[in-house]
């Protein structure tokens, strides 16, 4: 939510930052701006509401050439996106000039406070505020870093921020709470950022700062203190992915390419992780919990969007394959509604940032209780990474597109893998079952496979329905989770209005919708519930809703009922929603793409949601 760039070295910043930004730009792309320091010493600022590429066409680059700045782009919180309100933002003497991500929670009380202090303001923007009560304590201090220091111990809420001074116009003070921020190492230079996409570039080298922790770079380097003035170290790690996953390679949007990519992101999930022969799964991140995992009174798993769709299938395996009683839970509910929470509990968290505040908060509640917490994250040194008891990296790759594709698919196979190493230690599955389904599970990426290479029939469908006013999609247990998932991914990226019902649910409510206008999607693979489905859809043929089904390669009875099939490879239950999946992300990828929508960067959407 928001992205974040500074540079400070000895080349040209703009370019840079400008780069940066267009990486970051799944995370917010309402305003763009940047603030330079030219030869002059002096702080220049460019803004423009809209994408980084207004911004980017905008700005007169012959002018801003200083070898240190920062930039922003934007998803709005407080006050319109409009230029204004775009960052950086200044201090009414602009001496001081801040990017912002996270929301300053009293800052109507700070607001008040410096009014009274004779102070104005233009923006309706919680960051001017900050920018202010910052050059409150600077003309106090005569110092730039004691006056960040002061100002932020006062601030209460989340923030990744990174300023500039006019009178210290040598550095770049940067500090975090709440909201990711590292630092990329680079040879004589050094890169600030809210994620890893706007470093790779240049450098692999980074330094994960923690909440309350605070740099202060110079062209020297950088060092590092916490806002309560404290000593802190933090180790320098290497980024793991490489440049072509953060590019499009050929594919129209980012979505395409991610949907495209699962069958290795797939295996990239599993790699290493089981043995075929024997069905033993083995996580490292989660050994040294493995005596809590087994003993555990319950599981209570908490994420947000689709990542808590990933949840609800989990539940499904969970309680069939290891008898443990599961909860799933919105993290933000569960934060603020008092959840009991036992010391045998242990919480799983699914999120591919890692960075999701109510997620993160929710974890936090647990830990207070003394729950075991373990996380299933997709990015690596994420906050939720850093903070859990324990966990597992899903190796999804980094995810562009703002719609969640293989993050959810390899969430789910890393999540059977819990469930299947859980099962295999308590011995809730017979060896036979669990070699059975290690068995099937190395045909998954080939079942994917083949699913993208019959792309065009999926498009063909989405042709048919791309001026629909609404979809209704209906699934049965393993299955009821896609079906939230599939009219979430059409919601999303087309602004189609879809809701997905357990099928059987149907009859309480959604039925009074049908009529011959209705598409309705059922998700019926030939599994223990076929018979249900099958009466499910004849209630809808009665009503003249438009049928199309997900439906097993091999079900040939399924083409008396359907008007249009999507067909999927068969498989085990367990592993079904990660196949079932697949079409659905195509129906609404082709669909939103025939609506001319910005599938990559729908609107009022942020990939990462770093404020509650
Ligand atoms: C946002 C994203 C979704 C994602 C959700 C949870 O809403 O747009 O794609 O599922 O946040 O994010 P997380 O990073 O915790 O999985």
């Amino acid at each position: 939510m928001c992205g974040i760039v500074g540079y400070i070295g000895n080349r040209n910043s703009l370019p840079i930052i400008i780069d940066g930004l267009k990486h970051l730009e799944y995370r917010g792309y309402d305003s763009a701006g940047v603030s330079i320091i030219n030869s002059d010493k002096k702080i220049y600022s460019f803004k423009k509401a809209g994408k980084v590429s207004i911004m980017d066409d905008a700005i007169d680059k012959d002018f801003y050439t200083g070898s240190i700045g920062i930039g922003h782009t934007r998803w709005a919180t407080h006050g319109v996106p409009n230029d204004i309100n775009a960052h950086p933002h200044f201090d009414m003497y602009d001496n001081i000039v801040i990017v912002h991500n996270g929301i300053i929670e009293n800052y109507k009380y700070i607001k008040t406070r410096l009014i009274e202090e004779k102070y104005t303001f233009i923006t309706d923007t919680d960051t001017e505020v900050l920018a202010n009560l910052i050059n409150y304590y600077f003309r106090k201090t005569k110092n730039f870093e004691k006056a960040v220091r002061m100002a932020l111990i006062e601030v209460e809420g989340t923030y990744g921020i990174a300023c500039l001074c006019a009178e210290e116009p040598d550095k770049i003070i940067v500090a975090r709470k709440g909201s990711p921020l590292m630092l990329g190492i680079g040879n004589g230079e050094t890169i600030v950022s809210s994620d890893a996409s706007a470093i790779i570039n240049h450098t692999k080298n980074v330094v994960y700062l923690e909440d309350g922790d605070m740099a202060v770079l110079t062209k020297q380097g950088f060092f590092l203190k916490s806002v309560e003035d404290k000593d802190i170290f933090r180790n320098t790690e290497v980024l793991d992915f490489l440049i072509d996953e953060i590019e499009k390679g050929g594919f129209d949007h980012f979505m395409l390419k991610e949907i495209c990519d699962q069958p290795e992101t797939i295996q990239n999930t599993y790699r290493g992780r089981i043995n075929f022969e024997t069905g033993v799964v083995k996580l490292g991140g989660l050994e040294h919990v493995m005596d809590k995992l087994i003993n555990a009174k319950r599981f209570i798993i908490t994420a947000c969007g689709t990542a808590w769709h990933a949840g609800l299938v989990a539940e499904y395996m969970i309680e069939q394959f290891c008898g443990i009683p599961v909860e799933v839970e919105y993290a933000s509910e569960f934060r603020y509604r008092r959840p009991i929470i036992r010391t045998d509990d242990v919480m799983i968290s699914i999120s591919q940032s890692g960075e999701t505040a109510d997620t993160l908060a929710a974890i936090r509640e647990a830990k207070k209780f003394g729950a075991t917490t373990i996380g299933v994250v997709n990015v690596i040194g994420s906050t939720i990474a850093r903070e859990v008891d324990a966990g597992t990296y899903i190796h999804a790759g980094p995810e562009i597109g703002v719609a969640s594709t293989k993050a959810f698919t390899s969430q789910l196979m890393s999540l059977a893998l819990i469930t299947l190493m859980i099962a295999g230690e308590k011995k809730t599955l017979p060896d036979k079952t669990l070699i059975e389904i290690a068995q099937e599970l190395k045909n998954i990426p080939e079942k994917i496979k083949h699913m993208i290479d019959m792309r065009e029939e999926y498009k063909k469908v989405a042709e048919v329905f791309k001026d629909t006013k609404n979809f209704l999609y209906l699934g049965r247990g393993y299955n009821f989770p896609v079906a939230l998932e599939g009219a979430l991914k059409l919601k999303e990226i087309s602004y189609i209005h879809a809701e997905g019902y357990p099928a059987a649910e149907m009859k309480h409510g959604p039925i009074a919708l049908i009529d011959e206008y209705m598409p309705v999607v059922f998700i019926a693979p030939k599994d223990r519930t076929y018979e249900k489905i099958i009466s499910n859809i004849e209630e809808v043929k009665a009503r003249k809703g438009r049928i199309i089904v997900v439906a097993s390669d091999d079900d040939e009875q399924i083409s008396s009922y359907a008007d249009h099939i999507l067909r999927v490879p068969t498989t085990l239950p367990i592993f079904a929603p990660i196949l079932n999946v697949i079409p659905l992300q195509f129906l609404s990828y082709y669909i939103a793409a025939a609506r001319g929508c910005n599938v990559d960067q729908p609107r009022n959407l942020a990939k990462s949601v770093t404020v509650e």
